[in-house]
């Protein structure tokens, strides 16, 4: 595991998108798999910076997204639909047919965690991932407890996650109990895992990725295990590491 310490968010957010825009150019058809969250929003701006500055095209990149709030359809502001469509695609060249998110609003959703997680490997599966983390050690939606064999799936969000997240929202009650989500196992094959964090909100959170023994009650010590992963992490975040 690599990790980048950097000073503040701004630092953070520009390593990160230099990372991903490396990728880019070297693969011009790459899968990037993205996140949503007040984590990614200035890696996702500086991306939008570069691409009217410098021309990075996303044309040819494939996207695919950690996760989505069931019930919400794509037009919900609250939706991550309406985040990725808000925060970066609509300002950057990307083929609307090459991103994908899971379908909350879907008749059958067992069928669409079926139907997603056979897109991720139709298309040959995903090259880099981009990961923020919550503070329980949730990525995704995969919140404690969720087994390391899990492909995508429906979860139930805690109480923690709900109210983490509130912060979207009007109010807490509109925040939506239950989320579709990459499993854990989706999540580790993907080829290459980046990982951010910023803030002293995240500093347990980092300190239990590093040194907790690998276990289903703190989802993201799994990433121990994977090959190929890179914290991007403030100097708060990693006040405890
Ligand atoms: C959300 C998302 C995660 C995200 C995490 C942290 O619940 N589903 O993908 O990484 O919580 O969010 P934030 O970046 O806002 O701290």
């Amino acid at each position: 595991m690599q990790i980048i310490k950097v000073k503040n968010y701004q630092e953070m957010s520009n390593k990160a998108a230099e990372y991903i825009i490396q990728k880019v150019v070297q693969f011009p058809n790459c899968n990037l798999g993205l996140a949503t969250g007040g984590t990614p929003i200035g890696t996702y701006q500086n991306l939008i910076e570069d691409h009217q500055k410098n021309g990075t095209s996303y044309r040819d990149v494939t996207t695919f997204n950690l996760d989505e709030y069931i019930g919400l359809a794509a037009s919900n502001k609250n939706s991550y639909h309406y985040f990725m469509n808000d925060q970066l695609f609509k300002h950057i060249d990307i083929n609307p047919e090459r991103t994908f998110i899971p379908r909350g609003d879907a008749a059958d959703i067992q069928k669409e965690c079926l139907r997603y997680e056979e897109c991720i490997e139709r298309h040959g599966g995903i090259d880099l991932q981009l990961l923020g983390i919550g503070s329980n050690g949730h990525i995704g939606f995969n919140e404690p407890g969720a087994s390391f064999e899990s492909k995508t799936h429906v979860v139930n969000l805690t109480q923690s996650t709900i109210n983490a997240n509130s912060r979207f929202f009007a109010n807490k009650d509109e925040v939506p109990t239950k989320a579709i989500t990459m499993g854990i196992a989706t999540i580790m094959k993907s080829k290459e895992i980046l990982l951010l964090a910023s803030g002293s909100k995240k500093s347990e959170a980092l300190f239990n990725l590093l040194n907790l023994e690998v276990n289903e009650g703190f989802p993201a010590s799994i990433l121990q295990k994977h090959p190929s992963v890179t914290i991007i992490a403030d100097e708060e975040a990693l006040s405890r590491v």
